[in-house]
């Protein structure tokens, strides 16, 4: 038998295509769940896991009994414990203004009229979007977000779409003022690295593979370079509106939906404002059933959880408003604030950040 910790790992890294739906839920058992899964565990340990999964099963069904517009389902995460799952987190927000390599946001929103904006957009169908990724129990969203902006970005740029690599940011990048963690797997920030991008570049993902672990860094090749980001003015509808005509977004959100399968995640009281996840806005759009607006949003939990990797979130300008009360725990740069306003579901509109000026090496 294998140990649990081993099991972390390869369990997010396995996809199942065998995995139910939320309307085949009503006979699914713990025992077809291992399979579904692939998860195996000692003997000794099966009887909390059986617990986990039953606990949070119950919890899916009466949640699609009731009224709620979008659907939960079962997925890797359905037996962990939540601080296993906030180990496929790990990203945050700084409380401090930036200014190296930004570029006035102002000068964006004169060239893009606030109302002057495309009816939906999807970065996807532009070509210019990587497949869906996996950090696996490693707090490295922050390097993902990061990572998957700059490739969308480069692509925009250069016609060219190259899988750039995470590791290098998780096993390179200093964090000194801690903001959002400690560095590596232990947490950062999406604009942290595009800092650090824009004085080293990056490198592929073929040279620098991905092990979800901290590590020495290896002086990588770089392949693509930036000249700077912007960190938009925090808590701005219209701001994140005006960038996403432009480039995918890296955001920070309060990510309390690992239930999650599919819709127009709408739940502003079940996701709360708690940040401690960095993902990334690919478009917008208007949902043809419910009607509702959502933001696109892309995870790095791999293609089995939501719906193909990404979830649909509730898009109604600065109406929802929340108080992070533990910003130290998952957000800020230190000397770390008390509490932090922020708005749009489950806490997006707080930090969002984007490359410019990218080009090949
Ligand atoms: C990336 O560009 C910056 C200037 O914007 C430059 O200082 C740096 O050397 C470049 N890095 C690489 C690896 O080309």
């Amino acid at each position: 038998m294998k140990l649990l910790a081993a099991l972390a790992l390869t369990a997010c890294a396995t996809a199942s295509a065998a995995a139910p739906k939320w309307h085949q839920l009503e006979t699914y058992t713990f025992e077809q769940y291992l399979v579904d899964f692939n998860k195996q565990y000692p003997v000794s340990g099966l009887a909390s896991r059986r617990s986990l999964f039953d606990k949070q099963l119950q919890s899916v069904r009466q949640h699609n009994a009731g009224t709620s517009t979008y659907k939960q389902g079962v997925n890797k995460f359905t037996d962990m414990t939540p601080s296993e799952f906030q180990m496929h987190k790990g990203a945050k927000r700084s409380a401090r203004p930036m200014s190296i390599n930004e570029i006035s946001h102002n000068e964006l929103l004169q060239t893009i009229k606030a109302g002057d904006y495309a009816d939906e957009i999807d970065w996807r169908k532009e070509g210019v979007t990587t497949p869906v990724k996996n950090q696996g129990g490693c707090g490295s969203c922050w390097a993902f977000s990061g990572t998957e902006v700059l490739e969308t970005h480069v692509a925009i740029q250069t016609g060219k779409l190259i899988e750039m690599a995470p590791q290098e940011f998780v096993s390179c990048m200093p964090n000194p003022d801690e903001c959002g963690g400690t560095g590596g797997c232990e947490g950062a920030t999406q604009w942290l690295l595009f800092d650090y991008a824009a004085q080293n570049g990056m490198t592929t993902e073929e040279s620098y593979p991905y092990t979800a672990r901290d590590s020495q860094c290896k002086t990588p090749e770089p392949v693509a370079n930036i000249t700077g980001y912007v960190r938009l003015p925090t808590n701005d509808y219209d701001a994140l509106m005006a960038a996403t005509q432009l480039s995918s977004v890296a955001i920070t959100v309060s990510a309390s939906w690992g239930a999650y399968e599919s819709g127009v995640f709408n739940d502003v009281d079940a996701c709360g404002f708690e940040l401690d996840h960095g993902v990334v806005v690919e478009g917008y759009g208007t949902d043809s059933t419910s009607g509702e607006e959502y933001w696109l949003v892309r995870n790095s939990w791999g293609t089995s959880w939501g719906e193909d990797g990404y979830i649909r979130l509730l898009r109604n300008g600065e109406d929802t408003v929340g108080t992070d009360t533990n910003p130290a725990d998952g957000v800020a740069c230190k000397p770390y604030p008390e509490t932090q306003e922020v708005k749009g579901i489950c806490g997006m509109l707080s930090d969002s950040s984007y490359a410019t000026g990218g080009y090949l090496l």
